[in-house]
């Protein structure tokens, strides 16, 4: 007679300590007493289907380096992979509206791609969603980046399920119907399937937050969305995790969280920035960039009477005291790259007639509307430069290099630029 050993599927306290214990380690992930049920049911299913003698001999196996796929399939079985598309409207709004504008337009000015990371991206949805908004986003501007989304989660059936692109009911409830003709393709059994122009831009891969170093270089990403991820995390390994999205964002990027997570007492690294109903954390200018080298000579020549030190406040304050400074901006007020588009058009406008102390008051609070424009700090600094209001030109300057430090083709500055330029060295005198 064949004895089938049937396993508890009730854990005592120090069985649930180990396991909840063990998933917090591997995994960010923290059950609480609510879900001591489920997890207690799950575990009994996994132990049964290895054969283990009990729990601590389950997690002897699949803390060995052998143990890689029974752990994979325990962490495929305890996620929890609920999403749907544009999940988070308000979030979507701002996306659409002000974040991605704003980001697409600045990786076209630095000759980039934009990298967009959707960390925890379960079955796809919100990654294809991005990927939609920015396609969109792209018919409405007059350049659009190359765009890059790298999705990536830790659950193996997460993953398969994104590289699968095939969607149906609750997943697909707030795609309407423009959306759903034009970015799906409809399946024989009433399933939708995800267009490859859409496919094409997000790079699908199996990577775990907490233990697996993130598949990007320092400063490399401008979008990381992570939402319904964290919440489940002690504070510490979020602590940790936001650290590393920190990193490797660039500045000016966003982290977009879910509406139930925040940085506060987590970390003061980032600005709050309120969208509307929604919100996001940008990742800052330091308020004055040093260069990282010596800078280059500037065109202009610096009067040793000016050589007085000043904290960076009392730079921009005493130079030109009605210009805004891009980091004293209110937390709840939002880059505006249209006014922005305006205000410098005006400041070059102003510059090309020789009213250089509107055209930099009006690149100031361009730069102020939009804090990556990098063409605003190089009008603003070349007005300064122009009225003898050097040391004011070498912060905006420096603020241009800071974010262009390659030469580019340079704004038109009449009539007195130079024909060619860097960043730094754009100046209506030379
Ligand atoms: C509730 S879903 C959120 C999906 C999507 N971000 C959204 O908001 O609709 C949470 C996802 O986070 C993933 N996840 C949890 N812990 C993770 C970790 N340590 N590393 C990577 N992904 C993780 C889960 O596998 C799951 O797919």
């Amino acid at each position: 007679m064949t004895v089938i050993a049937v396993h508890p599927r009730v854990l005592t306290d120090a069985e649930y300590a180990a396991l909840a214990g063990y998933l917090a380690h591997t995994a960010g992930l923290v059950f609480d007493q609510s879900r001591r049920p489920a997890l207690a049911g799950i575990v009994a299913d996994r132990i049964a289907a290895t054969g283990a003698a009990d729990l601590g001999a389950y997690l002897a196996r699949i803390s060995a380096p052998a143990g890689e796929e029974e752990r994979q399939h325990l962490l495929d079985a305890v996620t929890i992979p609920e999403t749907h598309f544009f999940r988070n409207p308000p979030q979507m709004l701002a996306l659409q509206r002000r974040l991605l504008p704003e980001l697409m337009r600045r990786a076209v000015a630095r000759g980039r791609a934009l990298t967009v990371w959707s960390a925890g991206c379960s079955s796809g949805e919100e990654p294809y969603s991005l990927a939609m908004l920015v396609a969109e986003v792209a018919a409405t501007l007059p350049q659009a980046p190359q765009v890059r989304i790298v999705a990536t989660d830790l659950s193996t059936i997460a993953v398969d399920a994104t590289r699968r692109a095939r969607y149906s009911g609750r997943s697909l409830a707030l795609v309407d119907d423009d959306r759903r003709a034009r970015w799906f393709t409809e399946e024989e059994d009433g399933s939708r399937t995800v267009v490859p122009e859409i496919r094409d831009v997000v790079d699908v891969r199996l990577h775990n937050l907490v233990t697996h170093a993130p598949p990007f270089e320092h400063g490399e990403v401008d979008l990381v969305v992570c939402r319904n991820v964290t919440i489940y995390f002690a504070r510490e390994t979020m602590r940790d995790l936001v650290g590393r999205f920190h990193g490797v964002l660039g500045a000016g990027g966003y982290l977009v969280m879910g509406h139930a997570e925040t940085l506060w007492q987590v970390t003061d690294a980032f600005t709050l920035v309120t969208l509307g109903d929604a919100f996001a954390y940008r990742k800052d200018l330091p308020a004055v960039p040093e260069p990282v080298a010596e800078p280059a000579p500037l065109p202009v020549h610096i009067h040793p009477r000016r050589a007085v030190r000043r904290t960076p406040e009392q730079r921009v304050r005493n130079a030109w005291p009605e210009a805004p400074a891009a980091h004293a901006r209110p937390l709840d007020s939002v880059p505006d790259p249209d006014t922005a588009t305006h205000l410098l058009r005006l400041a070059r406008e102003a510059f090309d007639q020789a009213h250089y102390a509107e055209a930099a008051r009006l690149a100031a609070a361009a730069a102020a509307a939009s804090p990556f424009e990098v063409e605003a700090y190089v009008v603003e600094g070349s007005a300064r430069a122009t009225v003898g209001d050097d040391e004011g030109a070498l912060v905006a300057l420096r603020k241009a290099v800071y974010l262009a430090p390659r030469p580019r083709p340079c704004p038109t500055l009449r009539p007195r630029t130079s024909s060619r330029c860097s960043t730094a060295a754009t100046s209506p005198s030379s």
